[in-house]
């Protein structure tokens, strides 16, 4: 139905005829509706590398227009002047605790009081036109105020000049049109390219998007480089390689692998140490390679050599990032018992691998500068943007989703990997026969930045809750809480 009417808009867009999209909230349907109808218009002009660039403003442009709108019930249902200083002052602190508790409502509240938000997609010669327009006035004050920090934003250089400067910022507000401004710079786009203007009834905000788009030659030139760094990592070593072959063949004994790792120490050291450290193992540390094959099983085993043998690898090449491991072993342990949860116990040891494999290019990311991924992930969590792809993206030219995808394929790592690694962060238009490994990696993710109150709960995609059943963010806590107390009672 949404792919039957997207398609239509698309080519009502193609024919240079308007499309308008009314709504009053900023629901996750509307949000996906109109993801899918930008996919299908921008793949036609082969810009999708701005998908996610313009998936992000939109978002922001249409976030604003329903507050500035939920403002106005706001201060009319409490009898408050809204033209008044001291009243605006009043009002301002109550209805940043009405917003978050009225959350619920407040789509009903805005339809009843005749609020709504319309998105206007036009295409002309020269490129295409993004309107979002609010029936909510700006006042002169807010105007002024926007105003001003979308010079500001317009006077950073990068993102580390944006950074410095938000720390400060109580409201967020400034935040997101800094960000805006930022994408629009950093995707080829032009930060010129924003406008809003207001009669005091409508407010309008505006992107144009030129035809001739194409990304910045400094963002190339660092994914030139980064390719460049990948292509030179060693292959993946002969000797894993050999007992990975050894694994599959069933006419040879645990005996035989097992005396095959010892033979390297440091190998067998690792072995031992991810099998004790990975949850296969309850009951009492186990010191012998054979007890740990035995334990762990040849399949899971593979899983264990493959990851010690890229950890080995990376952590020579670039620096030795523990802390991106332990957060590995932690999803691979979820996504496992993830999948035994709902069944797909057969495969378990592919969702580990998965699990442990998800972030290798995170390493890649962390070595050439640690500090920004840092402040890219505070800016994620303080926007509470569902993923830091794109955010990566037009920062620092590249994903860790996008290194980890390259890395994979150089290592010739099966596809199912390569597919988990790159969408972990994005489970959209999946293939079908990964579906299940992409999604129990990205849940597994998920609940571990839960943990470290890096992603909230309700920002999960939809279809990976409907998937395994979790009707709500109660469910999902629920099972995270399952897994984590399994965790700990595996020694972790
Ligand atoms: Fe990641
Ligand atoms: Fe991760």
């Amino acid at each position: 139905m949404v792919q039957e009417k997207t398609s239509k808009l698309s080519g009502m867009v193609e024919n240079g005829e308007p499309v308008r999209l009314s709504f009053h909230y900023n629901t996750k349907a509307i949000d996906k509706f109109i993801n899918s109808l930008f996919v299908k218009v921008l793949s036609h002009h082969d810009m999708n590398f701005l998908h996610g660039v313009i998936e992000s403003i939109l978002r922001e442009m249409i976030v604003n227009a329903v507050k500035a709108n939920s403002k106005r019930v706001f201060f009319e249902k409490n009898g408050l002047d809204i033209t008044d200083d001291a009243q605006y002052e009043t009002g301002m602190t109550e209805f940043k605790s009405f917003l978050l508790n009225e959350q619920s409502s407040m789509q009903e509240v805005l339809k009843d009081n005749g609020y709504r938000v319309e998105l206007v997609l036009k295409k002309d010669d020269n490129g295409f036109k993004i309107y979002v327009n609010n029936n909510a006035g700006l006042l002169p004050f807010e105007k002024e105020r926007i105003d001003m920090r979308i010079r500001k934003a317009k006077s950073y250089n990068d993102f580390s000049d944006m950074y410095m400067d938000i720390s400060d910022d109580t409201e967020g507000e400034g935040l997101g049109i800094s960000l805006t401004i930022l994408f629009l710079k950093n995707s080829g786009i032009g930060e010129n390219s924003f406008k809003i203007v207001s009669n005091g009834e409508i407010t309008q905000s505006t992107i144009t998007v030129p035809l001739t788009t194409r990304p910045p030659e400094t963002i190339e030139l660092i994914q030139r480089r980064i390719k460049d760094d990948i292509d030179e990592l060693p292959t993946f070593p002969e000797q894993i390689v050999e007992i990975r072959e050894m694994c599959q063949d069933l006419e040879v004994s645990i005996e035989a692998i097992s005396s095959k790792i010892s033979l390297d120490p440091s190998l067998a050291a690792s072995v031992l140490k991810l099998a004790n450290s990975a949850g296969f193992v309850t009951v009492k540390k186990i010191e012998k390679i054979k007890d740990a094959v035995k334990v762990i099983g040849l399949k899971n085993l593979d899983a264990i050599l493959v990851t010690v043998a890229a950890r080995k690898i990376l952590d020579e090449r670039f620096s030795d990032f523990r802390e991106i491991w332990a957060h590995c072993n932690k999803v691979a342990f979820y996504a496992r018992e993830l999948a035994i949860k709902f069944g797909l116990g057969s495969k378990s040891d592919k969702y580990y691998l998965s699990g442990m494999l998800h972030d290798l290019g995170k390493i890649v990311l962390l070595s050439l500068n640690s500090e920004l991924v840092e402040h890219i992930e505070t800016v994620i969590v303080q926007k509470q943007m569902r993923t830091c792809t794109v955010l990566e993206e037009v920062t620092m030219g590249i994903s860790h989703s996008s290194i980890g995808k390259l890395i994979a394929e150089k290592w010739n790592f099966p596809e199912y990997i390569v597919e988990s690694i790159e969408k972990h962060h994005s489970p959209v238009q999946v293939s079908e026969e990964n579906t299940d490994i992409i999604y129990l990696t990205y849940l597994a993710n998920i609940m571990c930045l839960m943990e470290d109150e890096k992603f909230h709960a309700f920002n999960v995609e939809d279809e990976v809750m409907r998937r395994y059943g979790l009707k709500n963010t109660n469910d999902l806590k629920n099972c995270h809480q399952e897994l984590l107390l399994k965790y700990e009672i595996g020694g972790n």
